[in-house]
């Protein structure tokens, strides 16, 4: 199994210095940071676009940076969030576009690729590119703002693509997004999941630095 990686959401920084957020989750210990990147269309929130990826790149951010990508046309932005210094790029399986035409085009333009699920998306709906990606994000709420409850239903659906991951002998990390705490994490670390994205619960904690390490603790 993977080990923990902690992914902070930088939605739940501080909009107005987003680099400040950005660097006090890398100083913090956290190897991944995590950009929720919304168009008002796939999901009713509007966020950021490719530009604030390559301005933090500028500022000397060098984490690992973790793009979630809730659009309704995420193939027609892939190769932005590239140039812009995106290492990996996750694009739903909901709306209807070729993915995995988009998934090759990651891989192309020497990314990452991952494939995400709504709560509301069955498991077997992402069964034929599971073999294709770098990264399967299991939503653990509805997609569109921080500080939503975690959802406890979700924890058969992670326990079910790790029981693929296991029997096929796949590579994929398995990562969960919305209501993640210490808590939480370690009952979806239990079912499966290695890659942990916190808004909410990390820009919060008093000791971010402590928070990092207990994550990366998880067994
Ligand atoms: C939700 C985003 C999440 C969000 C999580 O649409 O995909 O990444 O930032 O925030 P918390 O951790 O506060 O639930
Ligand atoms: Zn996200």
């Amino acid at each position: 199994p993977f080990s923990p990686i902690l992914a902070p959401s930088l939605l739940a920084g501080d909009h107005a210095h987003l680099s400040i957020s950005a660097h006090l989750a890398a100083e913090a210990g956290a190897p991944w940071l995590h950009l929720d990147i919304m168009d008002g269309h796939f999901v009713p929130n509007l966020t950021f676009g490719p530009e604030v990826l390559a301005a933090l790149r500028r500022a000397g951010l060098k984490t690992f940076f973790d793009t979630h990508l809730m659009l309704a046309e995420p193939h027609k932005y892939v190769e932005a969030f590239a140039k812009a210094g995106a290492n990996l790029i996750s694009i739903h399986i909901e709306p209807a576009y070729d993915h995995r035409a988009t998934l090759a085009r990651i891989r192309e333009l020497g990314c990452q690729c991952g494939i995400v699920l709504n709560p509301g998306t069955p498991a077997s709906a992402i069964a034929p590119f599971v073999d294709l990606v770098d990264l399967v994000l299991v939503m653990t709420v509805q997609p569109g703002f921080g500080g939503q409850p975690f959802r406890a239903d979700m924890l058969p659906k992670i326990r079910e693509i790790d029981g693929w991951r296991q029997s096929r002998g796949l590579k994929f990390r398995l990562e969960v997004d919305g209501g993640i705490d210490l808590a939480t994490a370690a009952q979806c670390r239990a079912a499966g999941t290695d890659t942990f994205v916190a808004g909410t619960s990390f820009f919060k904690a008093p000791d971010r630095a402590a928070y990092a390490r207990a994550m990366a603790a998880l067994a």
